[in-house]
């Protein structure tokens, strides 16, 4: 068997939703090193998505970026298809993209509750939906969503974020059992603290960072590189034959 075929991706083109940092990021650049054709994504033009996107091209020169706001519903049908329009392709959808609005359950506005399941869940529905088709003439294709350890252990300041990630998992399960037959995987990778952007406020508070980390049995917080793995194998074929799975990448932090 030759294992590093099974991970080659060359000849795949990959969308990666919210690559312009964090995790996103990291997964499109493996996808590159791997050999698939990347379309870099962010919110709108900007600095660090050109950034993202030039260092993608290092690794796969006709990478591209595409941008959108998921929180507005016609937007997640529109980038899949300027993703299929500029690499001619879509193979693997990583769904990756999220907002988290961090505040006591019973402030949460309707508008902020409203935002949450859009970008975290309707949005992840609407661009498989638009993906599936392309997929299904090939009789291949991977997406992968990117969920959260709260699907096990929701943080109380976190309540429609951490529901929003269970209800993509479970879109997750229902999916791979109807896509399966047409050589599509569908999974889900859950991670833990990982430091990106996002958490930069919550863990500069010492103590906060401490309790977290006592928490967790690896005792570290995750490098956005710590996803990757997990990422190329759901994404390639070493991943065939696995579905409707949900991967922590959390350093232990769900065990009860
Ligand atoms: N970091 C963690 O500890 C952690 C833990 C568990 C799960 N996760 C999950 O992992 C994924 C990546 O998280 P991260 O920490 O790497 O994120 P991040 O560094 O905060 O980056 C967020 C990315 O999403 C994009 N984005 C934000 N709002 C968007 C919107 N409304 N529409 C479209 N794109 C939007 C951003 O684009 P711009 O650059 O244009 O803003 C950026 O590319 C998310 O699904 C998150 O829920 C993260």
């Amino acid at each position: 068997m030759n294992i590093p075929k099974l991970f080659n991706l060359a000849g795949r083109a990959a969308l990666v939703t919210g690559s312009s940092r964090g995790i996103g990021r990291a997964i499109a650049l493996g996808l590159a090193e791997y050999g698939a054709t990347v379309a870099v994504h962010g919110t709108k033009p900007a600095k660090v998505l050109d950034e993202t996107l030039a260092d993608v091209r290092k690794l796969s020169p006709r990478s591209v970026a595409v941008t959108g706001d998921l929180s507005q519903p016609e937007v997640s049908a529109r980038l899949v298809a300027d993703a299929i329009s500029a690499l001619g392709a879509l193979d693997i959808l990583v769904a990756n993209a999220s907002v988290q609005i961090r505040k006591p359950w019973v402030e949460v506005t309707q508008a902020e509750a409203e935002q949450q399941m859009q970008v975290n869940v309707h949005a992840t529905l609407r661009m498989i939906q638009a993906a599936v088709p392309a997929m299904r003439a090939k009789k291949w294709g991977r997406i992968l969503t990117i969920g959260s350890v709260q699907q096990q252990r929701p943080h109380p300041d976190m309540v429609v974020y951490a529901a929003s990630k269970s209800a993509q998992e479970n879109l997750v399960r229902n999916l791979a059992k109807q896509l399966g037959p047409d050589g599509i995987t569908i999974n889900n990778l859950a991670p833990g603290v990982i430091l990106t952007d996002r958490n930069v406020p919550v863990l500069a508070d010492g103590a906060y960072a401490d309790r977290v980390r006592s928490i967790i049995p690896l005792r570290s917080f995750g490098e956005t590189e710590d996803c990757v793995g997990a990422a190329l194998l759901l994404c390639s074929d070493a991943g065939r034959y696995i579905t409707g799975v949900d991967l922590l990448v959390d350093g232990g932090m769900a065990l009860p």
